[in-house]
């Protein structure tokens, strides 16, 4: 009797010790700070009601459910996004930030989250300009310091004229500044297309000029818990359909 008493008392400690343990667990979100330049529809951009939405987003969002991650995110412009990070004014960075050998040397970088290769944007009337080849010695806009800008100096004799977010490259374009603008595929197709501001006045010609994934990017060496965390919750989300539904919604298709 006396045995099974105790036996009794230490197994209900036990269960105690195991419950608080889950609930600490459970309970307290891991909180990351993330940064993201919002000015990159349909990837991230700042909505009508002021807030920040977009495929990213909703991405984040989902993993974070899943992995019992609190997000806080930071408008951050692009240019500076990676010197914060280095800085630690933030966690991470969600900001359909192309996986580059470059940017792998300085940063850990999630599995890739989407495939987006560098469209070109021209007038709607542009008849001369019908692909990548064609820009050769024209001026050509691309927002500084990404993917866009990089293809567009691979390019002999390009003049590469930068902005510090895409809607003023776009606008350039428009206004006749720049002959063409070098831009994600995911944005060229949505923003350029699309949205109020350009519908009918651009269009994309030829084939993308390159190849890329986006990931989402640490500081290296330091945060590997939370990068496992997030491939983690990015697998889930692919398995269980909810990452599909969150393409189906922010990308165009055709
Ligand atoms: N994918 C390109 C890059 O990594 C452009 C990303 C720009 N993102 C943004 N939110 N402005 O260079």
């Amino acid at each position: 009797m006396k045995r099974s008493l105790a036996t009794i008392t230490v197994l209900s400690l036990a269960l105690t010790l195991l419950l608080s343990g889950c609930v600490t667990e459970t309970g307290g979100a891991q909180k990351v700070v993330v940064a993201t330049d919002a000015a990159f529809p349909p990837m991230e951009f700042v909505d009508e009601n002021k807030e920040i939405v977009g495929f990213d987003i909703d991405l984040m969002n989902a993993i974070a459910e899943v992995q019992g991650l609190e997000i806080e995110y930071k408008n951050t412009a692009w240019d500076g996004i990676f010197a914060g990070l280095d800085t630690g004014d933030y966690d991470a960075i969600l900001s359909a930030v192309t996986i580059r050998e470059d940017r792998q040397a300085v940063y850990d970088f999630s599995d890739p989250y989407v495939n987006a290769g560098q469209a070109v944007v021209v007038r709607a009337d542009e008849t001369v300009i019908q692909g990548g080849d064609d820009l050769v010695d024209r001026v050509v806009g691309a927002q500084i310091g990404t993917t866009g800008a990089f293809a567009v100096q691979d390019i002999e004799g390009t003049t590469l004229k930068e902005y510090d977010s895409i809607d003023l490259a776009l606008m350039d374009l428009v206004n006749g500044n720049v002959e063409a603008v070098v831009v994600d595929t995911p944005v060229a197709a949505d923003f350029a297309l699309a949205s109020d501001q350009f519908r009918g006045q651009l269009k994309i010609v030829g084939d993308t000029l390159t190849e890329e994934y986006y990931g989402i990017l640490v500081r290296k060496g330091e945060n590997q818990d939370l990068l496992a965390s997030f491939n983690e919750g990015l697998k889930k989300i692919q398995e269980n359909g909810v990452y599909d539904e969150i393409y189906g919604k922010w990308m165009s298709t055709d």
